[in-house]
């Protein structure tokens, strides 16, 4: 089936809004960089490829919300801009990467008009090649899988947490292509649901076999033999952990107390391989998100509403618990320390 991209350019930037589905499908319309920025702290835009576009997009966008009387005050306009986009989510490292390699471009640019064109510019390119990238680790990925293989996904890493296709969602739909009989199992992934939102949502419109789970049933579906690989995503791989969503580093212990291979997709900008762990903020979010059934709307008491929350979005997984890393240079397998900077050295 053929599906719009998740984030694109049309006169502004356009999204879909992550936060309506699976109800309805709508386009959201970021006209300057604050509708941008509220897209993404309220996760309209997430995921951390598709993150990585909202970045580059959102300075193509503040060169073109409004009028300028001299290239410095552009200048000055998307320098802020970059600040201000880099304050709205920590973890995923690619948003930073999709900022900064904008930005760089469009600083050399001597005149409005070549500003605006090199940013803009540089966002499509980097749209179109999370694209091409997600394909290619797709087709590498598709490698560690068999026909009739049943796996098990946290969080969505589908075409909606990239441009298009995705990463451990695009291993999948990219196994499924080559003619193998794939089923998904996904956990829903409290708080926001992302999992039964969106990845049940996307498999189902491409006809994919897909079982929804509460994210404590992973170990019984395990444990029964329901499941031979789990596939998930990052948001950061450092040195000595992978970054991802909250509830990925309990499927990687109940993975290995099972001898299930436990997968990690991720394009090499998601790697911020001169760091470990303890330097990484691992975003907190509201405690709306737990003690409220439907979060947006405040209504559905699931919790009294004063008692305390801890809600952070992301956990650490130690790197040892990974199996392979699928990127779009190829899949990387243990001892990472020594082949990760093999695949890293061109980026
Ligand atoms: O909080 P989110 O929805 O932005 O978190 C997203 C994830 O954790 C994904 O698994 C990760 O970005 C990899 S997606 C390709």
């Amino acid at each position: 089936m053929n599906f719009m991209r998740t984030i694109f350019w049309d006169g502004c930037v356009k999204l879909i809004d992550q936060t309506k589905l699976p109800d309805k499908l709508e386009i959201l319309e970021c006209k300057k960089v604050e509708d941008l920025v509220r897209a993404i702290k309220n996760l309209s835009i997430r995921g951390a490829p598709a993150l990585e576009a909202a970045g580059a997009y959102g300075i193509a966008l503040s060169a073109f919300e409004k009028d300028f009387d001299n290239v410095e005050d552009l200048k000055e306009h998307i320098r802020q801009t970059a600040n201000i986009l880099s304050s709205t989510r920590p973890t995923a490292v690619n948003l930073f990467y999709g900022i900064e390699r904008t930005l760089k471009k469009a600083l050399q640019g001597e005149s409005i008009e070549k500003i605006r064109q090199l940013a803009l510019k540089e966002a499509e390119k980097i749209a179109d090649e999370d694209v091409e990238r997600n394909k290619t680790m797709g087709s590498y990925g598709a490698k560690l899988i068999e026909d009739g293989d049943t796996i098990l996904t946290i969080c969505n890493t589908g075409r909606l947490a990239t441009v298009d296709w995705g990463t451990a969602l695009g291993v999948i739909r990219s196994a499924i292509e080559e003619g193998k009989n794939v089923r998904v199992v996904v956990c829903e992934t409290r708080p926001l649901n992302q999992g039964s939102r969106l990845t049940a949502w996307e498999l189902i419109q491409d006809g994919i076999e897909v079982t929804l789970i509460t994210d404590n049933m992973a170990g019984i579906v395990m444990q029964k033999g329901m499941v031979d690989k789990v596939f998930v995503g990052a948001d950061r791989i450092v040195k000595d952990a992978v970054f991802n969503k909250i509830g990925t580093y309990t499927l990687a212990i109940l993975a290995r107390e099972h001898k299930i291979p436990f997968y990690v997709v991720a394009p090499l900008t998601t790697f911020d391989w001169n760091k470990r762990a303890k330097d990484i903020e691992i975003e907190e979010r509201d405690k709306d998100e737990l003690i409220y059934c439907h979060v947006k709307c405040k209504q559905s008491l699931i919790a009294p509403k004063d008692v305390e929350v801890f809600n952070p979005a992301f956990d650490a997984t130690p790197i040892n618990y990974v199996s392979a890393i699928v990127t779009e240079k190829g899949i990387i397998f243990p001892p990472y320390d020594e082949n990760v900077p093999k695949y890293l050295h061109n980026i």
